[in-house]
């Protein structure tokens, strides 16, 4: 049976990218839009694993077949984990990231080094035709900057600061950033786990 994988996303900079990286795969990958589907899906999990379910499972009930879907967000540690499954919403879905950027750095007023520990991540579910769920997980493990700084990626890009390379998100070119992101990581994760899949389907 020839299979094709919809991603749940209606993001095209996302699409490009993980276009990208399941090529290998040999599978046509469309987004919602391509698929013909068109969702308004609530994202009410608690978690960015419930979340990524929760959108593959929305679309897999009306398309079948092959379904991804992924959530991510900034886990911040001395924030409790904040903005985590809310970073999208986080202070209002309209305000700009410029404010939400300059908010968390006032919340870490006097906070030093390794207390200002953050991450990416990034969780992908994958349903199979049977309704089967796969996943997989990818984190980008950084520190809140003192300053943003950078002008590259998007949303919160500029306030992660990556020690290893003593750039922020921001300051990383595309091909760097998309090495080693957590949304990366989950794609070849969850790429390895497909492939697996796809070739005992082949035999
Ligand atoms: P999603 O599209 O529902 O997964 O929303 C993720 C939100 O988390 C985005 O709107 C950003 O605020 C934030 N986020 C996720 N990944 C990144 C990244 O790579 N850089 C900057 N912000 C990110």
């Amino acid at each position: 049976m020839e299979h094709r994988i919809i991603f749940a996303t209606g993001n095209e900079g996302k699409m490009r990218e993980i276009r990208e990286i399941l090529k290998e795969l040999e599978v046509p990958v469309l987004s919602m839009k391509e698929a013909g589907v068109s969702l308004d899906i609530e994202e009410d999990g608690k978690t960015f694993r419930e979340n990524a379910e929760i959108k593959a499972r929305a679309v897999w009930e009306k398309t079948g077949g092959i379904v991804l879907a992924d959530d991510s967000g900034l886990e911040v540690d001395f924030l409790g984990g904040e903005p985590g499954v809310y970073s999208a919403r986080y202070m209002g879905e309209d305000t700009s990231y410029e404010i939400k950027n300059r908010e968390i750095i006032r919340r870490l007023e006097g906070v030093n080094g390794p207390e200002r520990s953050a991450r990416f991540v990034c969780v992908i579910a994958a349903v199979l035709p049977d309704g089967r769920i796969l996943e997989a997980e990818g984190t980008m493990e950084g520190q809140i900057a003192m300053e943003p700084a950078g002008t590259g990626g998007f949303g919160y890009d500029p306030i992660l600061y990556l020690p290893e390379y003593g750039k922020t998100g921001a300051q990383l070119s595309m091909e760097e950033k998309n090495e080693i992101s957590h949304r990366g990581k989950a794609l070849r994760a969850i790429k390895g786990e497909l492939a697996g899949w796809l070739e005992r389907e082949r035999v």
